[in-house]
């Protein structure tokens, strides 16, 4: 048997690979699975985005390596979302650097600024490949605990002062997988306050920024007085445009950072296909009317799915952003236990809370990627063995 890094071999355990093994074995045995776990989103690209790339496509000038840090057309469009949308300034050629997808983006990120053993901030729970990119990294997590009685903003005030004094790196998710917890501003100012007191770079990963319901909009840290001293932000079109396959995303902030990030990158990749980079600054550029039409489409199903889960007696709060659901387990049932009984017995998956961290166990995560139908069955099979 060869042997494989020790680094890769101590990788945590990546539960979502092992419900999708249980599905396809079921499936192949001929049972029907509503997948209420996908964290991607069931619509197409909108197809003035689709126009873009094939136009793009067919010019032979886009076939060739792209530049390294992007290309100037879609940091240049980076910088105008910000100033649209959030009246924040950015130097494109010091403050925004394209990556190939957001997860790319952080993971890299952790290896650019952290040496072996240094200590991160991370979110409990939270998305799983922050740990993986710590752990990637040789440094050590040290949690922040959401707040389930505040919309899961971060519990600031439980992190121990020699964790604060240690950490090198805090990572901030907002809105937020698992828990599709929101924050206003001043959460996100009372961040760059902390991190400025203890010298504690931010990492603010905004992959769901726009996917937000009714008056709700979701703040970026860029907003925060100061922040581009402290802070980079992680942006993706995965989530608002539809466009997970596509591999597109951005991170913009401190420009030492993004260059530490640009020169580790430029060792790694080559950047992102030049029709994709052109079809995602259109996209940016839009009047986001296609990323409103998608928020309404989830927010109908958002309402089925809390009228579903309350006449089963599950509780969850009502998300203001995301296309998550992250309710409560029913009692005499660990996260685990629960979404492989809904496998098992109703043909459902679920995510357990317990993947996304200790303080995720007495929860699991639904996602509203499905259609009305679907998650009106799962309900229903849901309801038959509750
Ligand atoms: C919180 C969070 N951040 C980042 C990502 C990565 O998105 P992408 O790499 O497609 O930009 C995801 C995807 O599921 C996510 O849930």
């Amino acid at each position: 048997m060869p042997k494989y890094a020790k680094r890769v071999e101590t990788l945590p355990p990546y539960v979502f690979s092992q419900f999708q093994a249980r599905k396809k074995e079921l499936e192949q045995n001929g049972f029907d699975i509503i997948d209420l776990g996908i964290g991607a989103p069931d619509l197409p690209t909108p197809s003035f985005i689709i126009q873009k790339m094939i136009q793009e496509a067919n010019k032979p000038e886009n076939h060739r390596y792209s530049p390294y840090q992007g290309c100037s057309d879609f940091k240049e469009a980076v910088a105008e979302f910000y100033e649209v949308h959030y009246n924040v300034q950015l130097d494109p050629a010091t403050e925004i650097l394209a990556l190939i997808g957001s997860k790319e983006g952080i993971a890299n990120f952790m290896s650019a600024v952290i040496d072996t053993n240094d200590t991160v901030l991370v979110p409990n729970p939270g998305y799983p490949v922050y740990q993986s990119a710590i752990h990637l990294a040789g440094g050590t997590p040290a949690y922040l605990p959401l707040d389930s009685t505040q919309n899961f903003k971060p519990n600031f005030q439980s992190v121990s002062q020699t964790d604060l004094a240690q950490s090198k790196l805090m990572l901030l998710n907002y809105p937020n997988n698992p828990t599709a917890g929101t924050v206003e501003l001043n959460t996100l100012m009372e961040a760059v306050t902390i991190a400025k007191e203890h010298e504690i770079i931010i990492a603010h990963d905004a992959a769901y920024q726009l996917v937000t319901f009714g008056d709700y909009k979701a703040p970026s840290i860029m907003q925060v007085h100061g922040a581009k001293e402290h802070a980079v932000e992680f942006g993706s079109l995965s989530k608002s445009f539809n466009m997970t396959g596509w591999r597109i995303g951005y991170v913009v902030g401190n420009p030492e950072l993004i260059k530490a990030l640009a020169t580790l990158k430029s060792n790694i990749d080559t950047g992102q296909f030049l029709p994709i980079q052109k079809a995602a600054a259109e996209a940016l550029r839009s009047d986001l009317s296609t990323v409103k039409d998608n928020n309404n489409l989830y927010e109908k199903r958002l309402n089925l799915a809390m009228d579903g889960l309350e006449k089963l007696g599950v509780r969850a709060n009502r998300p203001k952003g995301t296309f998550f659901l992250w309710a409560e387990v029913p009692k005499g049932f660990t996260s685990m236990e629960f979404a492989n009984l809904l496998l098992e017995k109703a043909g459902v998956i679920v995510t357990p809370g317990s993947a996304f961290g200790s303080l995720g166990k007495d929860y699991f995560r639904l996602s509203l990627s499905v259609s009305e139908e679907q998650l009106t069955e799962a309900l229903n099979r849901m309801g038959g063995i509750m």
